[in-house]
């Protein structure tokens, strides 16, 4: 395995809009980014993933992109974006851009010329199709509710859109589709980024025959549900978009790198090859419990084995709910977060950190009113919506707004948000920044020494011992105390009462400690 930058680093997604806010409008934006990358050296992380910076209406946050060669004015300017990447490679941290292939926004000259005229040779560069019995083509759903068909004003003829009807989707069947994203990849890339996280990597081209999903009674309830096995994604040919992407990046040195937004182990290890993507999420929202954690690391650690690539461990990103929270919220939540946090970067592979992980932010409430989020409009407030784990980082505590912005934020901070700001964690050695920081120094410090394979040891019930290397990792899952004996010498406990006595390790419940043994393990 060639050793490249990307293997093993420590990923940091930054939700553009939410990040920090240079220019007081309320509103996150490239400059307030480049403003807080010393506070991204200190955490110690090794690339970027930027969400969508693109001209865009904002229907769906940036991923309904009006223009894939520039930057929104609300986010800055191309100069912006150029002194981004200066500053951040002058700190060793490389930059990821999104690049959302799938669909345009409604208001893309594409879409905008293709409503121009029944006949506009546009209209093949998206699905447009006519309806079927006054109603649309197919019964495909949308993501964000209801159909995945909209209908043109007067027309019988319908678009699809697998999102929001403002996110029509391309016709990637349409050979002009694939030229276009191939110059949106070198663009970005000859600008410095280095490499892409790709949206909804799997959907790119649907089944030609655009045919109905077939419906079977659901083995419970009776109730009409998809059937399994018909595939309306993963067609054959997205493979070779891919490919081809893949020869681009290893074009350019140092070797740039595609992130697919693929979750599912199976999926993961078709996409995840020597000549096509180099990482997707290997994301852990199991309930907390050492069993289900420990076998859903072996099932993305299979999926991608082929000794090429490397799982990349995530908890959180801006499409669920904060895992403080889905861990249990408040103290419980937050001792569970360090430990899993430290479970999982022990592990061969990447990590990717979502912003204010690192600051244990739970999901925020949002009144409804306040809302954005299409999920939450388009299921007519079914769904709660994904607002919650947007909300703005908190920068210092007792300031105005926390310290993202002098004005009000976009979305509302609850009352108390300053509480986990970034500065009053930084005074205190024990909170989870400055456990994030240790862990990822102490990480740094072993790199070398650390093999990219590891092996599960024998752990008292309810916890989970595995060694890589000269490095030991703990976790006790349980409500208990627990008492490991161990030879190795304590590097990082998660918490305060994780220390080396007579009688061991000792770990109270739902912690986690690093060891460095002299025995040498690995499989
Ligand atoms: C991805 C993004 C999500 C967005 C969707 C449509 O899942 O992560 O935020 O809504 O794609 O682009
Ligand atoms: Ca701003």
């Amino acid at each position: 395995m060639r050793s490249s930058w990307w293997r093993n680093a420590a990923f940091y997604q930054v939700y553009v809009r939410s990040f920090a806010d240079a220019n007081g409008d309320g509103i996150g934006d490239l400059p307030g980014i480049t403003s807080r990358l010393d506070y991204l050296k200190t955490l110690g992380v090794d690339g970027l993933w930027l969400t969508p910076f693109y001209p865009s209406p904002q229907e769906d946050h940036g991923y309904d992109v009006a223009d894939y060669y520039g930057v929104n004015p609300e986010y800055g300017t191309l100069e912006d974006f150029d002194r981004l990447i200066t500053q951040a490679h002058r700190r060793a941290i490389r930059v990821l851009v999104d690049l959302v292939p799938n669909h345009t926004s409604n208001t893309h000259a594409w879409f905008l010329a293709a409503l121009g005229a029944p006949d506009d040779p546009h209209r093949g560069l998206y699905y447009f199709v006519q309806g079927r019995d006054g109603g649309p083509p197919n019964n495909w759903q949308s993501a964000f509710g209801g159909p995945a068909w909209a209908r043109l004003n007067g027309s019988t003829d319908w678009y699809m859109h697998l999102f929001a009807p403002e996110q029509p989707d391309l016709n990637w069947w349409n050979p002009d589709v694939p030229a276009e994203f191939r110059k949106i990849v070198r663009y970005w890339l000859d600008r410095g980024a280095d490499g892409f996280r790709i949206d909804v990597a799997v959907s790119l081209y649907k089944r030609r025959d655009l045919a109905d999903r077939p419906m079977v009674p659901d083995r419970v309830t009776g109730a009409p549900t998809a059937a399994p096995g018909f595939e309306i994604l993963d067609q054959p040919e997205v493979h070779g978009v891919y490919r081809d992407w893949r020869h681009i990046t290893g074009e350019y040195e140092p070797e740039r790198v595609l992130v697919g937004e693929i979750f599912d182990p199976g999926r993961q290890s078709r996409y995840i090859r020597p000549d096509e993507l180099h990482m997707a999420f290997a994301m852990l929202d199991r309930r907390w419990d050492a069993p289900l954690w420990r076998q859903r690391i072996d099932v993305y650690r299979r999926a991608i084995s082929r000794g090429t690539s490397l799982p990349s461990w995530t908890q959180s990103n801006h499409d669920v709910v904060r895992h403080v929270t889905r861990l249990g919220g408040d103290g419980i939540g937050r001792a569970r977060a360090k430990a899993s946090a430290m479970l999982l970067l022990g592990l061969p592979g990447q990590y990717f950190i979502y912003q204010g992980e690192e600051l244990g932010l739970e999901q925020a409430y949002v009144p409804p009113e306040r809302r954005e989020d299409p999920l939450f409009t388009h299921s007519h407030g079914q769904q709660a919506g994904r607002d919650g784990c947007r909300v703005p980082m908190p920068w210092r505590q007792h300031e105005p707004n926390a310290g993202f912005s002098t004005s009000p934020p976009w979305l509302p901070m609850p009352p108390g948000w300053d509480r986990n700001a970034a500065d009053a964690q930084a005074r205190s050695a024990t909170s989870m920044l400055s456990l994030y920081r240790r862990v990822l120094a102490t990480r740094r410090g072993l790199a070398r020494r650390l093999p990219n394979t590891m092996r599960w040891a024998r752990a008292p019930q309810d916890c989970l011992v595995y060694h890589r290397g000269p490095l030991a990792v703990v976790c006790n899952f349980s409500r208990r105390h627990v008492d490991v004996e161990r030879p190795g010498r304590l590097l990082v406990g998660s918490a305060p009462g994780v220390v080396q006595g007579e009688a061991g390790l000792h770990l109270p419940p739902n912690s986690a400690a690093w060891l460095e043994t002299r025995r040498s393990a690995g499989s």
